[in-house]
């Protein structure tokens, strides 16, 4: 059985291929905008061109709020993939491209994770029915479904308000850290302490 260790693992083994820069200027918000643009038929919100002019816009209005990523290839430095959470009435919400050059590689899901476990609360997001590569991305073990087959769009939730951010108490490495839990739960581990990111509390499973 595979261990909720392993599947981040590989989750996050794409990362190393890549370059991340957090988007805290104007030029990286374009960025973000490029890449955007050649995905944005599979976005929920909004399927048009945005302009330089409406990106500096969504700048001035987000920069303070949200939290982003931009994602270069190591070896070429060509942009590869964005993904941020942008709050919205409370809550974060997520958003994430792959270039077209890039895709099917593993990116889409390994810059969602990493966004998400940058993020300091729960994140939602939403995935149109017929995205199938956007609902795939949200991997279960990071996320559940929530759907409402009255509603459109497919709704996502981080489990339990945080995906498993487990450390282990003996080696302080990532959970299953010390190698002598085989489950498929983290939380059954003896050594496993939670790290607690909406309260910031590290303490005992
Ligand atoms: C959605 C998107 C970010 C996925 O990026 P990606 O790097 O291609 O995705 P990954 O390689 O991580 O694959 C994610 C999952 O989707 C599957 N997938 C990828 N492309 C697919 C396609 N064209 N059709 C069906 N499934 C696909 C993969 O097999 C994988 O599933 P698995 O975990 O079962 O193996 C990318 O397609 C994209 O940028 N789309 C346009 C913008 C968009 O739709 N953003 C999401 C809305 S916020």
């Amino acid at each position: 059985m595979t261990s909720i260790f392993e599947i981040l693992t590989k989750l996050e083994e794409p990362l190393k291929n890549l370059r991340i820069e957090r988007v805290e200027r104007l030029e990286q918000a374009q960025i973000m905008r490029e890449i955007r643009n050649l995905g944005r038929a599979g976005f929920t919100s909004d399927g048009s061109e945005i302009t330089p002019e409406q990106q500096n816009a969504f700048w001035e209005k987000n920069q303070d709020t949200m939290i982003a990523f931009v994602y270069y290839e190591h070896n070429t430095a060509r942009p590869v993939a964005y993904a941020a959470v942008l709050l919205r009435e409370g809550k974060y919400w997520s958003t994430n491209a792959v270039h077209p050059d890039f895709r099917g590689r593993g990116y889409g899901k390994a810059v969602l994770y990493h966004v998400v476990m940058a993020c300091p609360r729960d994140v939602w997001a939403m995935a149109l029915r017929t995205n199938t590569a956007s609902i795939k991305e949200h991997n279960p073990a990071v996320w559940e479904v929530i759907d409402d087959p009255k509603e459109p769009l497919l709704l996502f939730h981080t489990w339990k308000g945080r995906p498993p951010v487990l450390r282990c108490a003996r080696t302080d490495n990532p959970c299953f850290g010390c190698g002598e839990f085989k489950g498929d739960d983290p939380t059954k581990c003896p050594h496993a302490h939670l790290e607690n990111g909406v309260c910031g509390r590290k303490g005992p499973v």
